[in-house]
């Protein structure tokens, strides 16, 4: 009860309540007193199986669900186990591509759509699982052959006409349509996730589970793969997605655009965007293209702040290695958020997080966070407390930031919060995974000093790049390069925040 106060005043004193980490928190804090245990929250996570009444943002319809749904055992076939959310993903397959094929009519909310699976079969499958919420399934095929499906809870169970060998490779292909809705995730008990139309501007915000209200899939981050997201959409709307915009062709009224991810992304940083959006290039001798989306209408504010990616990219370039993708940009919605959102090569902001602190932060992400992935939900901190730190350090270096006050002004803020690894899934996103784990970061860079904390980042991010990490890989870093003292100071910091004298 005490810590509500807290972090309310915190939310303002430390970023207006602008930057994205304390626009959740303020938010979200009302809900962070329930008493739900660890085990309860995991459940209700990932199959819906809440009895729940959905948030309401600022910008989105504010309606009132409430679904009970009673989940099924979680098996190695329809879950891989995450300890935050047992049922996102699932075993027996990992997958190579999907190739995401949507026509969409905003206006009426309804997608038609084509979801094609390139994966491999890790041991003999007489069948396999699938993660999909909501939408109608018109088919599904296995290899060109039709396959047996059914579905429980935000599982689509598949059963091809032959068992698939250990070792095959195979395509899937599930053919769907309907409305698609977002979804209520205790994880983020601020916003529902997924897919939204908010006044026929259509927009995903996905992390973590979202993303199984648009398409089928592995949907855990453990299972990276490449993309391809083909949109059709009705003339003069424009669409955007994750990637390099390859194709683009005009039939009779729509347009259909064509989005490559040709680099590892996870289910949950996929995303699309429709609306009447302004497309702004930045052309860069090197790095990555820049491209940029704003609101057609009252943007020149949004395009004045935005300038500041190119020089935000080469900070980071200069920390931790080269920018990972071929291409980066903001896409900003013409309401706000409450929050941004970091989409692979596209994050996501409303027209409220648009400050050089959050810009920064969605961008360390594409480093932290989308290259080099958690591996399971409850540590979140890796990607928010780094993002956190790594940002205030960019405001250090162009803004005069000072960071031993802002560390000092965190910890006093949050010292009876409960700690970063010590959380219950409704606090993934709460403050304390941003600023206890940013103060964590900070105690280790004091105590080993500037180049010492710069070769952990660097090594830390380059070792796990294009694929995923964990808390104990990090510490691992650090006492390889700082010594065990050093990495019990960081964990000291995620199981037990200090109380002040
Ligand atoms: N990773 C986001 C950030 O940059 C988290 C935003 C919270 N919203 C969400 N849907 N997970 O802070
Ligand atoms: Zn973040």
């Amino acid at each position: 009860m005490r810590r509500r106060g807290l972090i309310v005043v915190l939310a303002v004193a430390l970023c207006g309540g602008a930057c994205s980490g304390t626009g959740n928190v303020l938010v979200a804090e009302p809900t962070v007193t329930t008493t739900t245990t660890g085990a309860t929250a995991t459940t209700t996570a990932t199959t819906g199986a809440t009895t729940s009444t959905s948030t309401t943002s600022t910008t989105s319809t504010t309606s009132t669900t409430t679904t009970t749904v009673v989940p099924r055992e979680v098996t190695a076939v329809n879950g891989l186990g995450d300890s935050f959310y047992p049922y996102l993903g699932n075993g027996g397959y990992d997958v190579a591509h999907y190739e995401i094929d949507l026509n969409i009519d905003p206006g009426a909310n309804t997608i038609q759509a084509l979801t094609t699976i390139t994966a491999q079969a890790t041991k003999e499958l007489s069948e396999f699982n699938l993660d999909l919420s909501g939408l109608t399934i018109g088919g599904v095929t296995v290899d060109g052959s039709k396959a047996e499906h059914s579905r429980y809870d935000t599982e689509l169970v598949v059963v091809p006409a032959d068992p698939l060998a250990a070792g095959a490779e195979f395509v899937a292909e599930v053919s769907y349509s309907g409305s698609p809705e977002p979804i209520s995730d205790p994880g983020v008990p601020f916003f529902k996730l997924g897919w939204h139309n908010n006044d026929g501007v259509i927009f995903t915000a996905s992390e973590p589970s979202g993303s199984m209200s648009w398409f089928p899939s592995n949907n855990h981050p453990t299972d990276k793969a490449t993309f391809e997201i083909r949109l059709t959409v009705p003339e003069p709307l424009t669409a955007a997605s994750n990637g390099i915009l390859v194709e683009e062709t005009s039939v009779d009224g729509y347009t259909t655009t064509t989005w490559r991810m040709d680099d590892l992304m996870a289910t949950y940083l996929a995303a699309v965007y429709v609306g009447d959006f302004e497309r702004i290039e930045t052309d860069q001798p090197d790095g990555p293209l820049i491209r940029d989306y704003v609101p057609r209408a009252d943007s020149d504010e949004i395009v004045e702040a935005l300038r500041i990616t190119p020089q935000v990219i080469r900070y980071y370039e200069d920390l931790l290695g080269p920018y990972p993708y071929e291409v980066y940009g903001s896409i900003v919605m013409p309401f706000g958020l409450g929050f941004a959102l970091e989409n692979q090569t596209l994050s996501v902001h409303g027209r409220d997080t648009i400050n050089p602190l959050t810009v920064a932060h969605e961008i360390v992400h594409q480093w932290i966070g989308n290259s080099s992935t958690l591996q399971d939900w409850r540590e979140t901190w890796l990607h928010e407390g780094f993002a956190t730190y790594l940002s205030a350090m960019y405001m250090a270096e162009h803004h005069g930031w000072n960071l031993d006050q802002r560390a000092a002004e965190w910890h006093r803020q949050l010292a009876d919060a409960v700690p970063p690894l010590e959380i219950e899934i409704t606090e993934m996103f709460g403050a304390s995974v941003y600023f206890i784990g940013a103060v964590a970061l900070h105690e280790l860079r004091r105590s080993v000093g500037d180049s010492v904390f710069a070769e952990i980042l660097r090594t830390h991010y380059q070792r796990s790049a294009n694929a995923n990490t964990t808390t104990a890989a990090f510490l691992g870093v650090v006492t390889e390069l700082a010594g065990r003292e050093a990495a019990g100071l960081v964990e000291s910091w995620l199981h037990e925040v200090p109380s002040l004298a």
